[in-house]
């Protein structure tokens, strides 16, 4: 099953502003982080069962500089620096897809920025994992 968290809703947490300004987030607005390192969005994600699941990422990146985060699961990083690469306008939103250990039940996802500019603007993850489709998924 694919569930979507947006950035914007509780328990999601933007260290910086949710905002709305740029067209083709979804739901109601996107994290647009502070620009520092160590800036973060944070969500909350269900997983069925305990393994892999994918975890994708949507984001714009209209500027020109690297914006780079570590993904970091349940306080572990899965990945460090990971690129997301200019979309080419803060209106063109992309995914980044990453393949994530999570536990039965609740899990932290944490973006948290590793370059200067802080994160790109982050619009939701969608956490995919291995259990059959179930009635009310998205
Ligand atoms: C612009 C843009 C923001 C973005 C910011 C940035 O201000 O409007 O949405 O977050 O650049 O460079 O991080
Ligand atoms: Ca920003």
């Amino acid at each position: 099953a694919t569930v979507r968290y947006e950035a914007e809703s509780a328990p999601a947490t933007c260290q910086g502003a949710v905002e709305s300004n740029h067209a083709g987030h979804s739901g109601s607005g996107f994290c647009n982080s502070d620009n520092v390192v160590g800036a973060t969005s944070q969500f909350t994600v269900n997983a069925a069962s305990a393994g892999t699941a994918t975890l994708a990422i949507r984001y714009a990146h209209g500027g020109t500089d690297t914006r780079s985060a570590d993904i970091v699961v349940n306080g572990a990083a899965v990945q460090t620096a990971s690129a997301f690469t200019a979309t080419g306008a803060w209106t063109t939103w992309s995914t980044k897809t990453v393949q994530i250990p999570v536990n039965a039940g609740s899990n932290t996802v944490r973006l948290v920025a590793s370059s200067a500019a802080g994160l790109a603007n982050i619009d939701y993850v969608e956490i995919t994992d291995g259990d059959p489709p179930q009635q009310g998924d998205g």
